[in-house]
């Protein structure tokens, strides 16, 4: 098996699909490892580094490309129309292709990953179930996003986080409120708990409450009694007395914080707007809001995403990619979930997809010249 890693090249990407952990790993599979010269530049990790694990480094992606039998991407490869090179193009016909390949936000690349005759698996659909999690893409990313959150909103801030008593007089913690306690959101937590604040959390989801708690935070009630959470353990949409009362129970509590972190989203939908821009007026001058929701549309009326905007004196920061801007622990811990995803496969007989197997299914997208995945047949049907 040839498995091969291009450079990434989707702006303000700098992770990259392989560590040299992860690389020794599948040689010692019995695969042979190319990876693109430059793929790690921007996670810090040399060539030197991945050739001394046992890869052949790659002059350009056409050399990475050709023949590979397996393809680890980290975003969706480029196709015919975007820059150049058109990286579909160059995968030979059967090749397997796995990645964050956001395939049902673009349907346009599934069907070019079908006209190359690519087996494609999206990762993100991975179900979230116990033997998933070492391939759950999700959960690793967020939780680099969540700690980068806390740690970005710490810098921005123009006062500390925990309490100092000093001879020069007593300085106050900060206050940080976190809306969604997802993964993203419980590890904000942590963040800002470890930095001395006082943190409290909000979540749709009723097991949230536990969560929050745990991890010596306080618990927004809205004095609604709603549980959102799906049967796949997601949120779902709240219903407009909700709302009504998640709105006033946030108008009252925002005014005394000094941090906002906003995680919450909803999958397949736009992120649920919770801050509206006159909230954020009420806020404190100086307030700092992290709306990590800003690429699915926001959780905060003022965020933009890849921009800071100062609104009524709160900063408010919409960062594009999180994950990214921790590009080597982020890397790191996508190429574990990788491997852990292809693992399985390798057995006595070598490398053979179980179809039948519930992971497998759940993120194919396609196989043999077509989309196979149920949400894109049904939209396609549709
Ligand atoms: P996510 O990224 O889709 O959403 C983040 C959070 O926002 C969620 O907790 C959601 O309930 C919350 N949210 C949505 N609308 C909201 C609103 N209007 N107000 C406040 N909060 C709102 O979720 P994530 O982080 O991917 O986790 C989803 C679920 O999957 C969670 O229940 C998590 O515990 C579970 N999970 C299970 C794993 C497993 O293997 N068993 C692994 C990872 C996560």
């Amino acid at each position: 098996m040839k498995i091969a890693v291009p450079k990434e090249r989707r702006p303000h990407e700098r992770r990259v699909a392989a560590s040299p952990a992860t690389v020794g790993k599948l040689v010692a599979l019995g695969c042979k490892v190319v990876v693109e010269t430059g793929a790690g530049r921007a996670a810090s990790i040399p060539d030197r580094a991945f050739a001394e694990a046992g890869a052949a480094i790659a002059a350009g992606a056409a050399e990475a490309l050709s023949d590979a039998d397996i393809v680890l991407k980290v975003q969706r490869p480029l196709i015919a129309g975007e820059d150049e090179p058109d990286e579909v193009a160059l995968m030979k016909e059967g090749a397997i292709l796995v990645g964050i390949l956001s395939a049902l936000q673009h349907p346009d690349h599934v069907a070019a990953y079908a006209e190359a005759g690519l087996t494609s698996f999206s990762l993100e659909l991975l179900p979230r179930i116990t033997r998933a999690q070492p391939m759950d893409v999700l959960s690793s990313q967020s939780n680099i996003a969540g700690y980068k959150a806390a740690v970005d909103a710490a810098a921005e801030l123009g006062r500390a986080f925990p309490m100092m008593m000093t001879a020069a007089g007593t300085i106050p913690p900060a206050r940080v409120l976190v809306l969604g306690a997802g993964v993203a959101g419980l590890q904000a937590i942590a963040t800002a708990r470890r930095l001395g604040a006082i943190v409290t959390g909000y979540d749709v989801r009723a097991a949230a409450r536990e969560q929050v708690e745990s991890l010596g935070a306080r618990f927004l009630d809205v004095g609604a009694d709603a549980d959102a959470e799906t049967a796949g353990g997601y949120a779902k949409e709240m219903d407009a007395d909700y709302r009504r009362r998640q709105e006033a129970a946030l108008a009252e509590a925002l005014p005394a914080q000094d941090v906002v972190i906003c995680t919450a989203l909803i999958p397949g939908r736009p992120a649920p707007l919770l801050i509206t821009d006159d909230m954020v007026r009420g806020m404190k001058q100086g307030a700092v809001i992290v709306d990590l929701a800003v690429e699915q549309g926001g959780n905060s009326e003022p965020s933009r995403p890849g921009r800071t905007v100062t609104r009524h004196g709160v900063r408010v920061l919409g960062p594009a990619n999180m994950p990214s801007r921790l590009a080597e622990d982020a890397s790191a811990m996508y190429a574990r979930n990788l491997l852990a995803f292809l693992t399985p496969f390798f057995g006595e007989q070598g490398f053979a997809i179980d179809w039948e197997d519930e992971i497998a299914a759940a993120c194919l997208i396609t196989r043999e010249g077509a989309a196979v995945h149920p949400m894109l047949v049904e939209e396609a049907v549709a």
